[in-house]
């Protein structure tokens, strides 16, 4: 900061650049496709015409490279059940083709876990960010530091074991679909089945809703207790919702709502016996 923007308060040159960066990380803009910024606008040139006549043949390319989602999801349940364990379920996890994101180009790798094996807890978010596919473990970027010192202040650091609801990262960080969801779904619940955590976190409206078969927005499903069962009804688990930490990083004032949902996990998870 310059002396008199420091005298101000203002922020600098450099730190309004830096938050505007991390801005468009959040919203998954993590590329430049050309050195210098192209003004469309004062070039009076909105929209390249060209790109208006080729979106058909993308649009028809695109579904003939789609996965059958019902024989992926029949392909998913078979490789999930034959793994002995989580070092078998991350190889087969990394060798299924079945999931739609493997074939958007934007994934390099399968981010499936990290943390604890046998941990109490799984937390549970919506799928891999930028940083998770480059360095191939969940909530490593911006979010995941922020998770990371929640779950410190709560005393759970070495009491988790993190996980998402899809193991590719979704083009541009989208929200993934409920076909994406589905076919993943088998190895989260075998995931869930060696673990055999006490209860589960679900962070972000994407995993409470996939995980619980709910509608409603997370604002509303937050810090209520609901049972999370598996599809073929042999597991059931108490499931807490929460607010997602990226989200908690464009609206600070939300925190005190993800912590005290946490005070209330913690709670469960140290004195199961107390009366809710
Ligand atoms: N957001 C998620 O939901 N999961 C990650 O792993 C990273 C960011």
């Amino acid at each position: 900061m310059s002396a008199s923007s420091q005298a101000n308060g203002q922020a600098s040159a450099g730190q309004l650049a830096e938050s505007l960066l991390a801005f468009w990380a959040d919203g998954g803009v993590d590329a430049m496709l050309l050195d210098e910024p192209v003004d469309r606008i004062a070039a009076g040139r909105i929209a390249p015409p060209v790109r208006q006549v080729a979106a058909p043949q993308l649009a028809t390319s695109r579904s003939a490279a789609q996965p059958d989602i019902a024989a992926a999801l029949e392909q998913a349940r078979l490789m999930a059940a034959a793994a002995a364990d989580l070092d078998a379920l991350v190889a087969a996890i990394a060798a299924f083709e079945g999931c739609p994101l493997r074939h958007e180009g934007a994934a390099s790798q399968a981010v499936v876990y990290r943390g604890n094996p046998a941990a109490p807890l799984m937390v549970i978010g919506e799928g891999p960010g930028a940083d998770e596919d480059a360095q191939g473990a969940p909530f490593v970027g911006r979010a995941g530091k922020l998770l990371d010192r929640m779950l410190a202040a709560a005393g759970l650091t070495d009491r988790v074991l993190i996980t998402n609801t899809v193991f590719w990262r979704p083009p541009g960080n989208r929200t993934p679909t409920h076909s994406e969801q589905a076919v993943c779904a088998p190895f989260l619940e075998r995931m869930v089945g060696l673990v055999q955590p006490k209860m589960l976190l679900l962070v972000g409206g994407a995993s409470a809703k996939s995980l619980l078969n709910r509608d409603e927005g997370i604002l509303s499903l937050r810090g209520r207790w609901f049972e999370w069962r598996s599809a073929d009804g042999s597991m059931e688990l108490p499931a807490l919702p929460t607010l997602h930490p990226a989200f908690l990083l464009r609206q600070p004032g939300a925190k005190k709502r993800a912590w005290s949902d946490l005070l209330t996990l913690t709670e469960r998870l140290d004195r199961p016996d107390r009366p809710l």
